[in-house]
């Protein structure tokens, strides 16, 4: 799939079919999330692929999130931030907060090229999510991702947020690009 077609068509999706997808396809999808920037190439994102049914009825209840408890299979993205915070100190917390999402990213787009569907579930109880899934206390739970196909496919119709809105020039809430002065020669 077309880089920009895998960006513009993913989307969450909260109701899945009974169709199991291949787990085989979910590693494909984990290992495009090795390709993702880390400060000082120290890799510090883990991915968990849960099956057991007990298990993922327990991180739906940790997430207060029914639909969770519906899919066949649930990746749980945890990081751990202990060699970059050795590193680079208190800003290695945020490094290793950054680096997760920038590994999400890459997962969740071929997740859109697998034709797979699943939604980033950031509210959960993190205490509980460890317990389900024998976390280490030093392991920050990032976020959840119940996989499946969707229920039923409909057409996406997404307002996104405009160009304008999020883009600056040379300073902060400035919107206009002002042509660089001629040069007399
Ligand atoms: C950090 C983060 C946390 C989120 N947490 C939840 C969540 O707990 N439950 C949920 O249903 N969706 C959650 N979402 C999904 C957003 O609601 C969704 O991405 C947003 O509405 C935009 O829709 P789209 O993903 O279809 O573009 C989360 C997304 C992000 C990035």
């Amino acid at each position: 799939m077309e880089l920009d077609k895998a960006i513009q068509s993913r989307k969450s999706v909260r109701k899945f079919s009974n169709k199991k997808p291949d787990w085989r396809k979910i590693i494909e999808c984990i290992n495009a999330a090795r390709y993702a920037p880390m400060a000082g190439n120290n890799y510090t994102v883990k991915f968990i692929i849960v099956d057991d049914k007990e298990k993922i009825k327990k991180l739906a209840k940790a997430a207060q999130q029914n639909f969770i408890a519906q899919a066949h299979y649930v990746v749980v993205a945890c990081s751990n931030p202990s060699r970059t915070i050795n590193s680079y100190g208190e800003k290695g917390k945020t490094y290793t907060r950054q680096q997760a999402g920038a590994a999400i990213q890459n997962f969740l787009l071929k997740i859109q090229e697998a034709k797979l569907s699943s939604c980033w579930v950031g509210h959960f109880v993190e205490s509980q999510v460890k317990r389900a899934l024998s976390i280490p206390k030093e392991v920050n739970v990032e976020a959840l991702f119940p996989i499946g196909y969707e229920f039923e496919k409909k057409p996406t119709k997404k307002i996104k947020i405009d160009l304008d809105n999020i883009l600056y020039f040379n300073a902060y809430s400035n919107t206009k690009l002002k042509p660089a002065k001629k040069l007399d020669v």
